[in-house]
């Protein structure tokens, strides 16, 4: 989109005058029936070519309104149905569970990096990352070449034939986890690698009980939800048997501050009080993602994984959110803590965004599946399996870990003068790009700002920057953006940011 457009819609240009200037110029090619695909399709290039035109005028004066960093991007015409008429088909043949972040819902039709485009070709910084799953950028040119390519020559066989896409991926994947973690499950959902986890421990060691924690978010079957701690994510049902919670190692609400290790002991209470002192495993993310970017306290899973394998259990790692260098100090989460896991699971940023996840043991575990046959129809799909091969190697390549650390560094340290600003900052934290920003009505009582929350987060939106909240309360802003997000973007981020708290 054009430096016109942008400053045109961070002037806070309504829709309503956007579709008058979409008729004018529809009217001035001789368009007429806005309504159709065609009309529309002419429409939006009438605006797009106009706008090139109008950038070469003196730009208009936005000096109070932060502006987005330019990106050579132009998005392609866009001819399907109105938001409206998507927001009421969803309605009338979807899920009534689902849910939309924005009072006034955004349809997005079109990514290219770190940036969204809904229908009119409004552009947005994307600081959510589709939750959290578009890991190297929306369609990454290497990313999507790699799925193109397997996509002309072969999609589906599953693996009761050879491949080599899958084989050479499984290694791929195995070459980068440390330890003796050299087997891989290929599953297509983050719900589905944890179920396998937790099979996988049950078999392996012959217990049932498996330790989670409060605040815990690890899927929506019925087994994982038993898993999650928080009641936002419980349907009022059975949710599989056999699940405990322990207090969460919270730095900011838990009631030992940062201490790991007095956290630690509430999981050896729980063996011995909750199981029959024998434990199946015990499993966790290092950073809480959709419980609100909640890092660990330190010291917390060396003291809990030496606990729960001295009760005969296995350590399972949830990576979903916090793998791929994500968090910018390490590779993997769970080497922020200097542990290895026994199980790793992965889904999201495996695949950029392909249905895609995976488990990883070790063969020891791995050979207690074996006395029964395995089977998942997707699993390993050739075309998930090339793209996520390119997701690795672009990781690699493009040194995202790195810059995740950097970029997050300088975030952190911008958001953390912000909060000197806005005394509603309770807590900024977190670790590379994937961090947590809360909200409080008081710093003293923690009071959770939860309408705050939602208010500064459509504000933001109106003024172009998309992000996510989450916590038990919903007063954390979650910032898990693609990971070339740049520093200029997390500029504009906390600039928009301090606008929108100035506005409450
Ligand atoms: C940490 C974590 N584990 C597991 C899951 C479940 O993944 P999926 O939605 O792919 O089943 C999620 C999803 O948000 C997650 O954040």
């Amino acid at each position: 989109m054009s430096r016109f457009t942008e400053q045109y819609y961070s002037k806070g240009v309504s829709g309503l005058r956007e579709r008058k200037m979409a008729g004018f110029f529809g009217k001035a090619l001789g368009v007429t029936g806005g309504n159709g695909l065609l009309g529309r399709n002419l429409m939006s290039q009438a605006i797009n070519s106009c706008c090139a035109f109008m950038s070469s005028m003196p730009a208009v004066n936005s000096t109070a309104m932060p502006r987005m960093p330019d990106f050579a991007h132009t998005p392609a015409p866009y001819g399907g149905p109105s938001a409206e008429e998507v927001l009421s088909l969803r309605k009338q043949f979807l899920s009534p569970s689902l849910f939309l972040h924005f009072k006034k819902p955004v349809m997005i039709v079109e990514g290219k990096m770190q940036y969204l485009y809904d229908e009119r070709g409004r552009r947005y910084l994307d600081a959510f990352a589709g939750i959290v799953t578009v890991s190297v950028g929306h369609c990454h040119p290497a990313v999507t070449e790699a799925i193109n390519r397997q996509n002309q020559l072969l999609q589906h066989t599953t693996t009761i034939y050879l491949n080599n896409q899958v084989a050479e991926y499984a290694k791929d994947l195995a070459d980068r986890m440390p330890g003796n973690l050299k087997v891989v499950y290929f599953v297509n959902s983050g719900s589905e690698a944890n179920d396998m986890a937790i099979m996988l421990a049950r078999l392996y060691t012959g217990n049932w009980d498996v330790i989670c924690l409060r605040n815990a978010y690890h899927g929506m079957s019925i087994g994982t939800m038993g898993t999650c701690g928080q009641h936002t994510w419980k349907q009022p049902m059975p949710q599989g048997f056999g699940y405990h919670h322990a207090l969460n190692p919270d730095p900011y609400r838990g009631v030992y501050g940062d201490d790991g290790p007095r956290y630690a002991a509430d999981v050896a209470d729980l063996i011995s009080a909750a199981t029959p002192g024998q434990v199946a495993g015990f499993v966790a993310e290092t950073i809480q993602g959709v419980g609100g970017a909640v890092p660990l306290a330190a010291g917390y899973l060396p003291e809990v994984y030496k606990m729960i394998r001295g009760a005969g259990g296995v350590c399972i790692a949830d990576e979903v959110q916090t793998g791929f260098g994500r968090t910018g100090s390490h590779y993997w989460g769970f080497q922020r803590q200097g542990v290895i896991p026994d199980i790793v699971t992965m889904a999201k940023g495996i695949g950029n965004g392909l249905p895609l996840a995976a488990v990883v043991t070790t063969p020891e575990i791995a050979a207690s599946m074996a006395s029964r046959l395995h089977f998942n129809t997707y699993g390993g799909n050739p075309v998930c399996s090339a793209g996520g091969r390119a997701v690795l190697q672009v990781v690699d390549t493009e040194r995202r870990q790195q810059h995740c650390a950097e970029v997050g560094a300088h975030l952190v340290e911008r958001l953390t003068a912000l909060a000197a600003k806005h005394d509603i900052i309770g807590d900024v934290r977190g670790a590379g790009l994937m961090l947590g920003v809360e909200l409080v009505k008081d710093r003293k009582t923690k009071e959770p700002a939860k309408v705050e929350t939602a208010a500064v987060m459509e504000s933001m939106k109106d003024m172009g920057v998309l992000m996510g909240k989450g916590g038990l309360h919903g007063n954390v802003f979650r910032i898990k953006p693609p990971m070339c997000f740049s520093r200029k973007d997390a500029d504009f981020l906390v600039e928009v940011m301090d606008l929108a708290i100035s506005r409450l």
